[in-house]
């Protein structure tokens, strides 16, 4: 939390949630992109506890170079657990993962690869900082037909003062940072529930 950053990071109160929708830990292969400052790799990696594999897509070299210093020195040596790809996700993803962990600022372009680069049974979480940018994410995932069990929401965050008898709200709270999308992959692409989701979203639109 104290590092000097050129990235936005996602703060532990987000990082915490997607690590238990995104069930991440133990021996599952997780895609994360873009990789930022690195604070959300490190979370994953101590989530994934030396196990697994955690592989990070990145467009620029420079926060590749700057994440990687800063995970390096977090654990004190580079895991051996994690690699860092310089790419553009939207472009496509190679291999099969059981994980993917989305800080982009347009999500939806991934949509289409997971079809093919996430298992079956497989989650996506994504952070997305703005509402026009969950809904783009979430009609995307519904028309990919391969998507169930969608779910939106934020976490906000009320600290208390406990000191003596002043017992009570702090006068701040942690607002808005971003809201989580996440999903599960169907074995299949369900034609029925494309066609039903086809109808919500006609109706929604009009
Ligand atoms: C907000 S930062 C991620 C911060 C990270 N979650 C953390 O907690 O440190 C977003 C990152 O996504 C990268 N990015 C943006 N578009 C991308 C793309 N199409 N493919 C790969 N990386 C991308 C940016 O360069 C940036 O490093």
């Amino acid at each position: 939390m104290h590092i000097k950053r050129q990235a936005q990071i996602i703060y532990p109160k987000d990082t915490a949630a997607i690590l238990m929708w995104g069930d991440i830990g133990g021996d599952v292969r997780v895609l994360e992109s873009g990789i930022g400052q690195g604070a959300t790799s490190i979370a994953i990696l101590r989530a994934l506890s030396g196990q697994g594999r955690l592989t990070s897509y990145e467009v620029r070299q420079d926060f590749a170079d700057m994440s990687k210093k800063f995970i390096n020195g977090f654990f004190g040596r580079t895991p051996e657990n994690h690699t860092i790809e310089i790419r553009d996700i939207y472009h496509g993803i190679d291999g099969e993962y059981d994980r993917i962990v989305l800080d982009l600022p347009e999500p939806w372009h991934t949509v289409g690869h997971m079809q093919t680069s996430l298992v079956n049974g497989g989650i996506v979480v994504s952070y997305i900082p703005t509402v026009l940018q969950v809904k783009t994410m979430v009609d995307t995932l519904k028309e990919s037909g391969w998507s169930t069990q969608i779910e939106t929401f934020e976490l906000i965050l009320r600290p208390w003062k406990v000191d003596g008898l002043s017992v009570r709200p702090e006068m701040w709270m942690y607002n808005h940072s971003a809201f989580l999308v996440s999903a599960r992959k169907l074995a299949e692409p369900n034609a029925k529930l494309l066609e039903k989701r086809g109808g919500y979203i006609k109706k929604g639109g009009q």
